[in-house]
């Protein structure tokens, strides 16, 4: 049967690759909605490109919520830097047709887990948590209902990419991050560690282009957008494909590994705010609350990909 999930997002070029991917694997996923929070850019664009990627899809079906509009405590930051001032520059996509959800998507991610069987349900969140904060502070019966959180945000080995010590889903809300990695959900975390070996190359770009179909060409042109400001930054021969690998470890666990061990979230110290402090080799007694993975198979995470984005339109 397939895995119930609902995807917590910014979109985002790295996000549209996610939703997409999920998408184009019903047999193992069922994509119950998708919630928008603030993050890359303002919650109005991503909710707009959240609609524009599920009809992109051919999927106008799936529900798409707008959540929280600023992080807890904090001014939002944002990052059109990398991904342009839609979030979603690159590709020439229509307006969307769908109409987003009334419904406030904290309450629609409480009512959704609160009316399934326990352990149903699984949250797969690519951008800030606020939404995911908001409804565990709100309703905190939630945090025994989840079966999982499956999360892009932190980084350890890597450091981080939006301040020396963080990563950015982390730094724009660490108070929500907080929130979640003291919930006592089961949680597995995609940190740059990862993301930062799953590089989206030109050949790869260029097998992905090939596939034909418009969503393949959409991925192409997303990701040829967003990677820039990246090739400039590394100088790598390929840019990190973030949001993506929380998805592959859906579909394919086995193409990542890591393990379990506490995670704690900086959120006093100006110089290194948002921090995601792991504790790889277990130095602490502190209780283990995260799967925090440290490598993934780059060719087998592209491989998935691209044989999945050819079953989409
Ligand atoms: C994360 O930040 C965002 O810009 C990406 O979409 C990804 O979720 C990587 O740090
Ligand atoms: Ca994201």
């Amino acid at each position: 049967m397939a895995r119930k999930i609902i995807i917590d997002t910014d979109p985002g070029q790295d996000d549209a690759v996610a939703i997409l991917l999920a998408l184009a694997s019903p047999a193992e996923l069922e994509v119950l909605g998708i919630v928008a929070v603030a993050g890359n850019v303002g919650l109005e664009h991503n909710a707009t490109n959240a609609r524009k990627v599920v009809e992109l899809a051919g999927r106008p079906d799936i529900p798409v919520y707008a959540g929280c509009s600023r992080p807890m405590r904090r001014h939002l930051v944002t990052a059109e830097h990398v991904h342009g001032p839609t979030g979603l520059d690159g590709p020439d996509l229509p307006e969307p047709s769908i109409a987003l959800q009334p419904q406030h998507g904290v309450d629609y991610i409480i009512d959704t887990i609160m009316a399934a069987e326990p352990g149903t349900i699984t949250l797969c969140t690519l951008g800030p948590l606020t939404n995911i904060g908001m409804a565990l502070v709100k309703q905190p019966a939630i945090a025994e209902r989840i079966a999982e959180i499956v999360m892009m945000g932190g980084a350890y080995f890597e450091v981080g990419n939006i301040t020396p010590a963080a990563e950015f889903n982390i730094y724009v809300d660490p108070e929500a991050a907080d929130v979640v990695m003291r919930s006592g959900v089961p949680i597995t975390i995609l940190p740059l560690d990862v993301t930062h070996q799953i590089q989206s190359t030109p050949e790869r770009l260029a097998a992905i282009r090939g596939l034909g179909n418009k969503s393949g060409k959409a991925v192409y042109d997303m990701l040829t957008f967003s990677e820039t400001f990246d090739l400039a930054k590394y100088g790598w021969s390929g840019a990190p494909l973030h949001d993506p690998t929380v998805i592959a470890y859906l579909l394919q666990p086995e193409l990542f590994e890591g393990r379990h061990c506490n995670v704690v979230i900086e959120t006093a110290s100006e110089l290194t705010i948002g921090m995601t402090v792991v504790d790889y080799w277990h130095v602490t007694g502190r209780v283990r609350n995260a799967t925090y993975l440290r490598n993934g198979n780059a060719d087998g995470f592209f491989k998935l990909l691209t044989e999945r984005l050819a079953r989409l339109p």
